[in-house]
């Protein structure tokens, strides 16, 4: 038997299914999100799998933004990462755990939380307080420390207000707030949003973005799924998926100047085109800019 294959074999012996040098990230230290080719087939499905052999690491403080078109995976990629779904071939590891290990689910979903797509299905209770609540009894707090947690996190979202409404009676952006509060409320290490702006007016999408770049500030792991290229490129990486494999991974302001973008079925974001359009003509529109603003002052200073 070749070296290498014994000495894997006696990893597994010894460290389970996931030989822990399989993890490590460059910098030395474990990979919070590993996938290593991940294919998902939805059972019954007679078409092509949904995910096709998907790699993506994510490391521990990162915040990452996915895109592509409809059904080009991503909710069932996001799925993955706290358990929901289990793979038809490949792995998921979560900060170390396999996510078809049973004995590692609470560990995996108290470390990804998730908001789903659409709200309403991640209510459980009556009124606000108690749907906010569910996840964090669930671990077993003190009463104390989860009063403490979930009036920390209806604030964070400004929610305290509404607190004794039922959540069927609000709207749909205040359900999404109330949704990412329960999943804030778990004290996760990362915080995966799936198209979590899509049912906010401009001013929620706003309050929403700017909750989110605290929560990163404050060392939160972010996966933001979304259609919404402004929202994109304020992520520090952007990964691309279609058709079920990652086909972009980059700076928002590289990948999104990618010439090959249509064909994902995405548009740059009007600051991005804009700035592709002038580079020729105004050198200083380095490749680097993402933003409305960033591209507003390499303009100016041009123009000074
Ligand atoms: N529960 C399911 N059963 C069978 N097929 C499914 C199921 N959910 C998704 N699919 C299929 O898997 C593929 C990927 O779907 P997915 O929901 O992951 O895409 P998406 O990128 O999140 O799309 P969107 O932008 O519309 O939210 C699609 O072809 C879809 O039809
Ligand atoms: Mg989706």
């Amino acid at each position: 038997m070749p070296l290498q294959e014994r000495c894997s074999q006696a990893g597994r012996a010894f460290f389970g299914n996931t030989a822990p040098w399989a993890l490590v990230a460059p910098g030395g230290f474990l990979f919070l999100i590993r996938v290593r080719n991940l294919v998902h087939t939805y059972d019954g499905a007679v078409r092509a799998p949904a995910l096709r052999g998907v790699d993506l690491d994510i490391d521990e403080g990162e915040y990452v933004a996915l895109v592509g078109a409809n059904g080009s995976g991503k909710t069932t990629l996001a799925r993955h990462l706290n358990a929901l779904l289990l793979p038809t071939s490949g792995e998921v590891l979560i900060d170390g755990h396999d996510t078809r290990d049973p004995g590692a689910l609470r560990a995996i979903r108290s470390t990804v939380g998730m908001v789903l797509q659409s709200p309403p299905d991640q209510m459980v209770a009556t009124i606000v307080e108690e749907d906010v609540a569910f996840g964090p009894e669930n671990l077993g707090l003190p009463q104390e420390e989860l009063g403490r947690r979930v009036r920390e996190a209806l604030e964070q979202v400004g929610m305290w207000s509404q607190r004794h409404r039922p959540p069927h009676m609000l709207s749909a952006g205040q359900q999404q707030r109330v949704a990412i509060a329960g999943v804030l409320a778990m004290r996760p290490r990362c915080l995966v949003l799936d198209e979590a702006t899509a049912m906010l007016d401009p001013a929620g999408q706003r309050d929403r973005l700017s909750l989110v770049r605290d929560l990163h500030a404050d060392g939160m792991t972010v996966v933001t799924i979304t259609h919404a290229m402004p929202e994109a490129v304020e992520a520090q990486r952007l990964v691309v998926l279609h058709e079920g494999r990652v086909v972009r991974d980059g700076s928002p302001a590289r990948v999104l100047r990618d010439p090959d973008l249509a064909r994902f079925g995405l548009a740059a974001p009007p600051a991005i085109d804009l700035a592709r359009r002038l580079q020729p003509v105004i050198p200083g529109l380095g490749e680097d800019l993402a933003t409305a603003d960033a591209v507003a002052q390499a303009i100016a200073g041009e123009a000074a």
